[in-house]
Formats: C-alpha cells, sequence, structure tokens
C-alpha cells in the first residue's frame, strides 16, 4: 500500500517498530542458530508456532474461527457396531486426565515463563481450551505425542480475541474460562456446541456478578457467556450450593484478579486439581476443613507438567474388566488423587478384585498402575460421600450394576441431570433397551443386576449416546457382557474426552467397528 502512509506509520511509531524488528531479528537468529547446529526440535518449535500464527492470522482476516472449523469436522455422525462377548487382557495406558489438561494450558497461559507439558489429552475437550489461548495471543507449540510447551504471558498478558471463543463440548472450559476472562481488561463471548448450550452457567455467571463481574447468558443461565471485561473484581466468600470443582475452580481464577480474599466453602470434597496446580506455578492457596481460599494480584510461575492418565477414562477398562470373565489387564500411570477415587472405592466394595502397585507422585498428583482381574460383583447401596468422588464416572459403573449380583442403589447424584447429557435419563434408556430392570429417580436409580438370559446378563439393541462420550463408552463395554451386538449412535463426541478409545478397546479384546452414519439414518 501507500508508501507514503508507511512512512509516516514508522517515524510516527519509532519505538515500538524497532522493539518489533528487534524481537524479529532475534527469532531469525535463533533459528539460524538451530539451523547451525541442527536443532530439530528448535526447528520444528518454530515451524509450529509459524503454521498456527499463519493459521490464527487467517482467522482474523477471514473472520473466521475455531467454530468454523470444528463444525465442519463433526458434520458426520459416527456409530459404533459392538459385538457381544470379547476378552479384557494386557497392559494398557489411556490417554491424559482431562481436568489437569484443561488446568494446564490456562496456567501455563497465565504464568511468566515457559511451561512444558507432557502426556497432554489431545481431545477435542482440551484442544479447545488450547486454542481459544491461540485466540488471545499466546504461543503454543504442539501438542506432539502429548508434549506441549506454553509460552506464558503473565497473568495480564491475554490479548482481545478477534470473535467469539469457541469451546465445543467442554463445560470445564466454558466455566473456568467465565472466572478467568471476568478479570480482563477486554470483552469475550463463550460459545459452545448444542448440548453445552443447554447447561446450567448460573451456578458460575451468579458468584462472579457477586464478585463484581458483569456477565450476561441467555434465558435460563445458558451459554453463549459474554463477559464485559475491564471490572474491578472482589473477593468473596462462597457457599457452593452443589459439590462443583468446577464452580470452585471459576472462582478462585477470577479471585487471582480480585481486590482481597476469595474463599469457597464446599459442601462435599471435590477435584482439588486446581489447587494443587496453582501451588505447584507458585501462589499460595490455603484450606481449612471444607473451605479454601486465596489473595488476588500474585503471580504465577511457570513449572513443568507430567499429566497422569485419567481416571475417568481409565473406569470404562476397569468395568470392562471387573465384568468378563478371565479379564486380566493393567491399566499403567493412572491419576488417583483422592478426590478422584470414588470409582476405586465403589468397585472394590461391589467386590471387584483390583489392586494398586507402583505408587508415586508425579508433578504434585498421585500416580498408581491400576490391576484388575474379574471377580464375581454384588450390588450396593453407593455412600452419598463418594458421589462426587466419582462423579463423572456413574454411567459405566451403571454398567457394573447391571452385572452384578442384586440391586445397585445411588442416591444423592442430581448433578448427573447437567452432565454432556441428562445421565441418569440417557443410562436408564440404554439400560431399558438392553433389557436392564431399574427405577429411575429424580436424583438417582436402582439397577437390578444379573439378569442372566441363556448365560448372558442382558440383551443387545440400538442405543442413542445423546452425543454423549461417556454413555457411548459404557454400552460399547456393556457389550462384553450382552447377548446380542450393541448398536451406539451418536458417538463421535468420544474424541472429545478420548481419542483412539476403539483402538485400545480391539487391543485388550472387545470386537467393535465404527461406521459414518448419515444423520437420521
Ligand atoms: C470437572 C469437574 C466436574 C466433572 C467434569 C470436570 C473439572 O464437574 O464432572 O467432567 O475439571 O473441574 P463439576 O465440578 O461441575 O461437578
Amino acid at each position: 500500500s501507500d508508501p507514503v502512509m508507511w512512512r509516516d506509520i514508522f517515524v510516527a511509531n519509532r519505538q515500538a517498530v524497532l522493539a518489533s524488528l528487534d524481537d524479529f531479528e532475534a527469532g531469525l537468529a535463533r533459528l539460524r542458530q538451530a539451523i547451525e547446529s541442527s536443532d530439530g526440535d528448535a526447528m520444528l518449535a518454530t515451524f509450529d508456532r509459524a503454521r498456527h500464527a499463519r493459521h490464527y492470522f487467517e482467522s482474523l482476516l477471514n473472520k473466521t474461527s475455531y467454530q468454523a472449523e470444528y463444525q465442519m469436522q463433526h458434520q458426520g455422525k459416527l456409530r459404533y457396531r459392538v459385538s457381544p462377548g470379547g476378552a479384557v487382557t494386557g497392559r494398557i495406558r489411556v490417554p491424559g486426565d482431562k481436568s489437569i489438561s484443561h488446568r494446564s494450558i490456562m496456567l501455563g497461559a497465565l504464568a511468566e515463563g515457559v511451561t512444558e507439558v507432557k502426556g497432554f489429552l489431545e481431545g477435542e475437550d482440551s484442544l479447545a481450551t488450547l486454542q481459544a489461548f491461540r485466540e488471545m495471543g499466546v504461543a503454543i507449540e504442539g501438542p506432539h505425542q502429548g508434549r506441549v510447551t506454553v509460552h506464558g504471558v503473565g497473568l495480564h498478558g491475554l490479548k482481545a480475541p478477534s470473535g467469539p471463543l469457541y469451546v465445543g463440548n467442554a463445560g470445564t472450559a466454558m466455566r473456568l474460562f467465565a472466572g478467568l476472562l471476568a478479570g480482563q481488561g477486554f470483552d469475550t463471548e463463550l460459545t459452545g456446541d448444542a448440548s453445552l448450550t443447554k447447561r446450567p452457567m448460573g451456578r458460575v455467571a451468579d458468584p462472579l456478578r457477586q464478585m463484581g463481574a458483569e456477565i450476561d447468558t441467555v434465558e435460563g443461565g445458558r451459554p453463549p457467556l459474554r463477559i464485559h471485561g475491564g471490572k474491578a473484581l472482589k473477593g468473596i466468600t462462597y457457599d457452593m450450593p452443589m459439590a462443583s470443582a468446577q464452580v470452585k475452580s471459576c472462582l478462585l481464577f477470577a479471585g487471582l484478579y480480585a481486590e482481597g480474599e476469595t474463599r469457597v466453602r464446599e459442601p462435599a470434597p471435590t477435584r482439588d486439581h486446581t489447587e494443587r496446580m496453582l501451588q505447584g506455578f507458585g501462589y499460595e492457596v490455603h484450606r481449612e476443613g471444607d473451605t479454601c481460599w486465596l489473595s488476588g494480584g500474585g503471580k504465577l510461575t511457570a513449572a513443568p507438567i507430567d499429566v497422569p492418565a485419567d481416571i475417568s477414562s481409565a473406569t470404562f477398562f476397569l468395568v470392562a474388566a471387573a465384568i468378563t470373565p478371565g479379564a486380566d489387564l493393567v491399566l499403567e500411570h493412572v491419576g488417583i488423587n483422592p478426590t478422584r477415587i470414588g470409582v476405586i472405592n465403589i468397585l472394590q466394595l461391589m467386590g471387584a478384585d483390583l489392586t494398586l502397585s507402583n505408587q508415586r507422585e508425579v508433578g504434585g498428583e498421585p500416580v498408581a498402575d491400576l490391576h484388575i482381574r474379574h471377580a464375581p460383583l454384588k450390588g450396593i447401596d453407593i455412600p452419598v460421600e463418594q458421589v462426587p468422588l466419582a462423579i463423572d464416572e456413574f454411567p459405566a459403573l451403571f454398567i457394573a450394576a447391571a452385572n452384578a449380583e442384586g440391586v445397585t442403589r445411588l442416591r444423592g447424584a442430581e448433578e448427573l441431570r447437567v452432565k454432556e447429557s441428562d445421565r441418569l435419563q440417557a443410562m436408564a434408556n440404554g439400560l431399558a433397551v438392553i433389557g436392564v430392570e431399574h427405577t429411575l429417580l429424580e436424583d438417582g436409580i436402582d439397577i437390578l443386576g444379573g439378569g442372566r438370559v441363556d448365560g448372558h446378563n442382558y440383551g443387545g439393541g440400538r442405543i442413542d449416546s445423546l452425543g454423549d462420550h461417556r454413555i457411548a463408552m459404557s454400552f460399547a463395554i456393556a457389550a462384553l457382557r450382552a447377548g446380542d451386538e450393541i448398536i451406539i449412535d451418536d458417538c463421535a463426541n468420544v474424541a472429545t474426552s478420548f481419542p483412539g478409545f476403539i483402538e485400545l478397546a480391539r487391543k485388550v479384546g472387545l470386537v467393535l467397528e465404527e461406521e459414518a452414519a448419515e444423520e437420521g439414518v
């Protein structure tokens, strides 16, 4: 364009242009050095950042966003076809923990310095978080085989994104983002897919408003969320009406930007990955009994993160092995944070032969190898204090219950109705299809297991996962003890939390295929 204009721009912005040229020269010098010393990793990192930067510029120019691309990828629907029977043996490692993966990017982006993450979950949910930070100007390399490098910009270094931040199916992303975006100097809009758009956001918007944030939701407190930046936040003491780690984490993130202390009381223990990681990044978080708190105005210092395998993904294989005669399976390097081990406690109460070995701590989170062999299961009354500790594991645990002798009773689990689907209803529908006797309640379910029709525990049939990853995977493992094939519709969202599920399931001995399905067919 006009050279006279460019001359004037450079004259008027001398300092800024010189600083940019210095940055550019330093980048070229680093690349030169990498080429000279044949440092392949450094070259890969540079080219990777370049590719993402270019992609980011294109999205700015075309005014498209991650949203458009994501929706293109999801136009087709996937169906699983699982043959009855099969084995569960071997040694596997399931992908990285979803909760920890989200937080690794969030804290890495807001820290000062470079955060190296390994074991990152390359699932759509955590990738949506990663992409959202790229759209706010954070340079992130990878993921390459679970390795991600986040170039932190500090608590006040994010830039306004060019359009709405689309977080797909990820409730964790939307709720945690709400907290940290409430503290920024710019406005943002958070959108999600059809499932997320139905989920309640008032649980985060209300306390954030008490802190001084300005947030718009649509009717019923649903997404999209419009967050108005530039508001001064002040710390509050908040008594959470439900046991939610997402609400707690959202408020702690907002608390980083608030004046004074932000205190959250939880009615029951919820996962504490946020508190652990904040501490790992040098930010003081206090806890006394059921209350945790922090003070605003500190800073985060980058620290390496080693994400353990996700106990929620491991659950499908734990239940698969527990219900299948002859099964013998080891799940390696699984996160066993005490706030997440409800599934281990519940399966052991049901009589599962499940042992932990090689217990160690990596990056502030406890991990172990889990060894499980088949043993007859019995129905139990699930202790109510285990419910928040196993909240994501109930769809799979219902399949364990369907294979146990006698009745399993769950109460106090109304939160299941507001997950990626209404999980109580979705599971009850599916159990009805395959012929498992049950009684559905507002806050739980009774499941009568061990039906034993011709040596099988139930029949087959066609299940609607309602687009919920955990419903889809639960009925896939149910086929191990079914009398007939189980077909599961709407399975594309398994990729949100468990990329490679089909391959791992086949590896241990399940017989399943995935096929493309036209909408409505
Ligand atoms: C999560 C917390 C849980 C869980 C979700 C992930 C998190 O939700 O169901 O899958 O990463 O904080 P709630 O905190 O709403 O119970």
